[in-house]
């Protein structure tokens, strides 16, 4: 009896199996394949929606990160403020944004502000400049910034100060400066490109690091602030991406570091990162870590379990210094 039972549940289970890998295995294949497609779909069309005609002001749209943002978000229609300090550079970007232009699609002409962080005096003027452009920002991308090499008791104070202006002090005198506007409409949404570094403190980067901390934490307290006025914030803390940020690295001196480090030229394409931050600032994400398995369990290492990750670090600057002196 026992014997009969077994094998007529392992017929039924063969039978089962039979028909899944037999006759219903396409359709269902198909389906899914449909409802994959479908929902790519919809969600494109959702990121169109959301960036079509508004107004996005980029800084550091001159090189790397900031400039294949500027691509994408014009290809989705956005109507573009591009800021950085190379006039020529922004204007040769416009050239090739609107000379790609086919047609098909509803794009809009960038507009150019350039600026220098560092002038953090200056931010209101150059504010009253970017709204003036369109008449108004709906979304604002920080992502201008410079990293920094060298060890603590090596790196002048001047050069701490001078990181923190460029990636801390500019940019939130910037968005301070543009924030009662947004109020003012009920709207908005600000993005800053922090790091990794912004959660985990990694060694011979320490400005670089102390700065990308203290803009999350600032943004934080934004979001918290200005939730009731309807403003979003999204904070993107992205790992190594391919770009020219390790070769325009400032050294305790103030020099420039001018090395493409391993780890960055072997970082994520910066075209896939842009992609991430226009589907962040779609779904309107308030944070998001674009890093890999090991940087990312490093931050919760970092916040669970303190006594692990100080060693790790310990160890890494040990053999960084190792290296250096080979
Ligand atoms: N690459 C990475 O591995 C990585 C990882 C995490 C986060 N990030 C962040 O991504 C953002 C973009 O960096 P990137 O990787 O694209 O590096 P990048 O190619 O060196 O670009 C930096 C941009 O910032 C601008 N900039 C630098 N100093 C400035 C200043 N004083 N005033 C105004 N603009 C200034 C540059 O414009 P100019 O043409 O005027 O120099 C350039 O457009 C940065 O915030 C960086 O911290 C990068």
């Amino acid at each position: 009896m026992y014997l009969l039972h077994i094998l007529s549940g392992r017929m039924l289970y063969k039978g089962m199996l039979m028909e899944i890998t037999g006759s219903n295995i396409l359709p269902l294949l198909l389906g899914s394949v449909g409802i994959i497609v479908l929902y790519k779909l919809l969600q494109r069309m959702k990121q169109r929606a959301y960036i079509q005609d508004t107004v996005v002001v980029i800084t550091g749209a001159s090189s790397g990160l900031g400039k294949e943002c500027a691509k994408l978000f014009h290809s989705v229609g956005a109507r573009l403020v591009l800021c950085g300090r190379d006039r020529q550079k922004l204007e040769e970007l416009v050239q090739e944004l609107t000379g790609g232009a086919d047609g098909k699609r509803k794009t809009h002409t960038p507009n150019v502000v350039t600026f220098d962080l560092r002038d953090v005096d200056a931010m209101a003027d150059r504010a009253e400049e970017i709204v003036g452009c369109f008449g108004q920002v709906d979304i604002l991308i920080n992502n201008a910034g410079i990293s920094h090499r060298g060890t603590i008791l090596d790196t002048d104070v001047s050069v701490d100060r001078d990181v923190m202006n460029i990636n801390y002090f500019g940019p939130i005198a910037l968005t301070k400066a543009i924030l009662p506007s947004m109020v003012q409409r009920k709207s908005g949404h600000i993005v800053t490109i922090s790091s990794i570094q912004g959660k985990i403190a990694i060694p011979f980067r320490s400005a670089y690091g102390a700065s990308k901390h203290a803009t999350q934490a600032f943004f934080d307290c934004l979001r918290a602030e200005v939730e009731q006025f309807g403003i979003l914030v999204t904070v993107i803390s992205p790992g190594y991406i391919r770009t020219n940020l390790s070769v325009n690295a400032v050294t305790g001196d103030g020099s420039k570091y001018g090395v493409m480090d391993k780890n960055t030229a072997e970082g994520w394409d910066p075209q896939d990162v842009a992609k991430a931050i226009l589907t962040a600032v779609s779904r309107k994400k308030k944070d998001v870590v674009l890093a890999g398995m090991m940087p990312t369990l490093a931050v919760y290492l970092r916040t669970l379990l303190p006594c692990a990750f100080f060693p790790i670090m310990a160890a890494r600057a040990r053999k960084e210094r190792k290296v250096k002196k080979n």
